[in-house]
């Protein structure tokens, strides 16, 4: 319209470019509860896209936590942690995580995001530097942006290269920081975390390790990538964990030594500065902690489904590794071609999120399954025939297959 400014102008034009070179992103509606098995846009569907991985977000267990807490302390926490907002479930979720993940202390964050933002902005800054590897999620690479600290990216899970990197540049910040992703969103793979601790401590470097995809689905009873690598605790110093993953619930913590944690509360601003998680989240995640406590088989079962599931697609041909995590990508290289194949499998009733830049690399776009614990195995077999079938059927910039 006539009188439209000049930035919704340029706005407008921006989309249609998105648009045109079909990169444009649209929010879709899931109308049934996040499971495997529910619905899209009032359509039954499989979710094969969730990072629920465990299937807690829908488990009696959890809602019923979420239900009673709500009933007992309200739907507010009312203030941030530092005013009047911490309440006893922070506490007790603080202390339950702490013990699970075999760390001094915990600390919530309101999501991984602000977390990451948190620690970064904090714990380094002007005159510090940080080791971040290249694929390390948007979140890290944000919180490096705000730390104002120099930053040196080394290539993915090359610790020879982060060796150099530390070498040369080590000795002329005052403090040092390696962040990693433990599990990388996009790929699913594992980062050397022994090699990467071991150089932490060599270069008397802060280890900051992302547990996101990690919470819940690797070591023992979900504990984490320390617990599949059989570190020891303090091998990492700032370890960030979401309870909005496997562990069905939402929010973040951030466990380590008591000392990092009380200075993350004084000045940490993503901490400070945010109204405090509700007590139904609260009572969400307490009875996640508590429910894999006590039954350590879930992740196994997990762990099983993604094992039968990888190897069906190796089978076929598909080039996929036999990581233990339930982040299978299957890459189709060219963005509009990922984005028709996702709706192909739409058409089919699942729903797998087609991935293109700027979340990852220009010719890198991809399918990003993720294996569920709740998927039966029927269906399993069933989203199996579909990835075959559409195999036999022209994939003509499918850059992955032996
Ligand atoms: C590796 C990684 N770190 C952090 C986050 C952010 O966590 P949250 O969703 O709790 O903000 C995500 C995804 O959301 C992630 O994949």
């Amino acid at each position: 319209m006539a009188d439209d400014k000049t930035a919704l102008l340029q706005i407008r034009e921006e989309l249609v470019s998105l648009d045109s070179r079909g990169m444009r992103r649209e929010l879709k509606t899931v109308t049934g509860p996040q499971r495997s098995e529910t619905s899209l846009a009032g359509q039954p569907m499989t979710i094969l896209c969730s990072n629920n991985y465990l299937g807690l977000a829908d488990h009696p267990r959890l809602k019923e936590l979420a239900v009673e807490m709500t009933r007992k302390y309200g739907c507010s926490s009312g203030a941030s942690r530092l005013i009047s907002g911490t309440m006893t479930l922070h506490r007790q979720l603080e202390e339950e995580l702490a013990a699970f993940k075999g760390t001094e202390s915990a600390l919530v964050y309101n999501c991984g995001y602000m977390a990451n933002l948190g620690v970064l902005s904090t714990v380094v800054g002007d005159g510090d530097v940080i080791f971040s590897d290249v694929l390390n999620h948007a979140s890290i690479v944000d919180g490096c942006r705000l730390s104002r600290a120099e930053v040196k990216i080394y290539r993915h899970s090359d610790v020879t290269h982060l060796e150099e990197l530390l070498q040369r540049f080590g000795d002329s910040f005052n403090r040092s920081l390696i962040v990693t992703d433990s599990v990388f969103s996009m790929d699913g793979d594992l980062a050397p975390l022994p090699e990467i601790a071991s150089l932490a401590k060599k270069y008397d470097a802060l280890l900051l390790v992302d547990d996101a995809h990690a919470t819940g689905v690797l070591g023992q009873g979900g504990r984490g990538s320390a617990s599949h690598f059989q570190l020891p605790s303090d091998s990492i110093d700032l370890l960030m964990g979401t309870l909005g993953k496997a562990m069905g619930s939402c929010g973040a913590f951030v466990a380590g030594r008591r000392e990092y944690l009380d200075y993350l509360i004084n000045k940490s601003r993503s901490f400070i500065y945010t109204t405090a998680l509700p007590p139904a989240v609260l009572g969400a995640s307490l009875a996640a902690v508590r429910l894999l406590r006590e039954e350590p088989g879930l992740v196994d079962e997990l762990r099983q489904k993604v094992g039968y599931f990888r190897q069906a697609l190796r089978k076929m041909g598909f080039k996929v590794s036999d990581d233990p995590t339930p982040i299978i990508p299957v890459i189709v290289g060219d963005a509009g071609r990922a984005m028709e194949l996702s709706e192909e499998f739409l058409a089919a009733g699942i729903f797998i999120q087609g991935i293109r830049p700027p979340t990852v690399e220009p010719g890198s776009s991809r399918l990003r399954i993720t294996i569920t614990r709740d998927l039966s195995g029927t269906r399993m077999d069933e989203i199996l025939a579909v990835f075959s079938q559409l195999h036999q059927n022209p994939w003509p910039s499918y850059k992955g297959l032996s």
